[in-house]
């Protein structure tokens, strides 16, 4: 399941979209994995030897984005550190014959054109969070992409997807999966109706975290979101919702009400949350199975200590 399939032919759709940006909200405190985020911010617990930020901001520049805005607390600076080139240390590895590494060292940095950040004060939400990067955007940019860096979607290439819709119908589009009912309660879910397409639905309403009894369907979004630019509008009109929190499900509920497209792409491929450690684990371990370098010891110990 980490296999991840290039997408090389993203950057056409994306810049005939006028799609430049990928907003990565990372301001959390990550509560989830104390005590190690004390000090490490969670975007940057390595999934193997890389942060599940670089998995995502590699699906950023393949979808055809190039700029990066990562929205961060105050003080919070290292993942964007992350994104800077290290002169001193690649000459260093250099020096020391280490030249792989220094093509690993090199691969953030060389993503995309931009990396901005945006600072938000205040933990107030996801939707919150997004609104904070509306200053980094151009006046010309229609609509911008969100990935939350707690998911991953293998394999990469649902954000060109996504783009392609919002060419055929406009508005907003956002992934879902398809969640078993009794696990749908963490997830913003929607409202849904068929379209011409099997894996395309417009979208009628969503609801943040609803019961299972509540919930409209089993479509929940996952973590990808191609917003149009009246989402910050939307945002600012919100009042705080679920957690006491401005939860951007429903700023796009409201853009719903008031009669904007909004679809999904159901994505039929697998995901790794990595907000929690269970999760986290789980993502570690299938990338680590499918490592040329790690895998194939990995899997025998793995069986040998399942076994005992
Ligand atoms: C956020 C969104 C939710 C979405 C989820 C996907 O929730 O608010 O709509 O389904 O991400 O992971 P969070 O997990 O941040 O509570």
């Amino acid at each position: 399941m980490a296999q991840s399939t290039a997408v090389t032919s993203g950057h056409d759709s994306a810049r005939r979209a006028g799609i430049r940006t990928a907003i990565v909200p990372a301001a959390g405190l990550g509560t989830r994995f104390l005590p190690a985020t004390k000090s490490v911010p969670k975007e940057l617990l390595p999934v193997v030897d890389t942060p599940g930020i670089e998995h995502v901001a590699t699906e950023a520049a393949e979808a055809g984005l190039d700029r990066l805005v990562i929205v961060t607390s105050p003080g919070k600076d290292a993942v964007a550190q992350y994104f800077r080139a290290q002169p001193e240390l690649e000459a260093e590895l250099r020096s020391r014959g280490k030249d792989k590494l220094v093509e690993k060292i090199r691969r953030a940095p060389n993503l995309l054109a931009k990396v901005e950040t945006a600072i938000q004060e205040k933990a107030l939400g996801l939707g919150h969070a997004i609104g904070c990067a509306e200053p980094n955007l151009d006046d010309d940019e229609q609509a911008v992409a969100v990935l939350l860096p707690d998911d991953l979607v293998l394999p990469r290439g649902v954000l060109r997807r996504m783009i392609d819709t919002r060419a055929r119908y406009g508005g907003t589009v956002l992934c879902a999966f398809d969640i078993p009912l009794d696990e749908i309660s963490p997830y913003g879910v929607f409202d849904v109706e068929d379209t011409d397409d099997a894996d395309v639905k417009k979208v009628n309403g969503m609801v943040e975290k609803p019961s299972p009894e509540e919930a409209p369907s089993t479509y929940a979004a996952a973590g990808r979101y191609l917003l149009d630019r009246a989402i910050f509008d939307a945002i600012r009109r919100t009042e705080p919702g679920r957690g006491g929190e401005i939860q951007v499900t429903d700023a796009i509920a409201l853009l719903i009400s008031e009669g904007h497209p909004v679809h999904v792409v159901v994505h039929r491929g697998g995901r790794h949350d990595l907000g929690n450690p269970g999760g986290f684990l789980r993502a570690a371990v299938d990338f680590a199975l499918e490592d040329p370098e790690y895998g194939p010891e990995l899997r025998t110990w793995l069986r040998g200590r399942i076994g005992e």
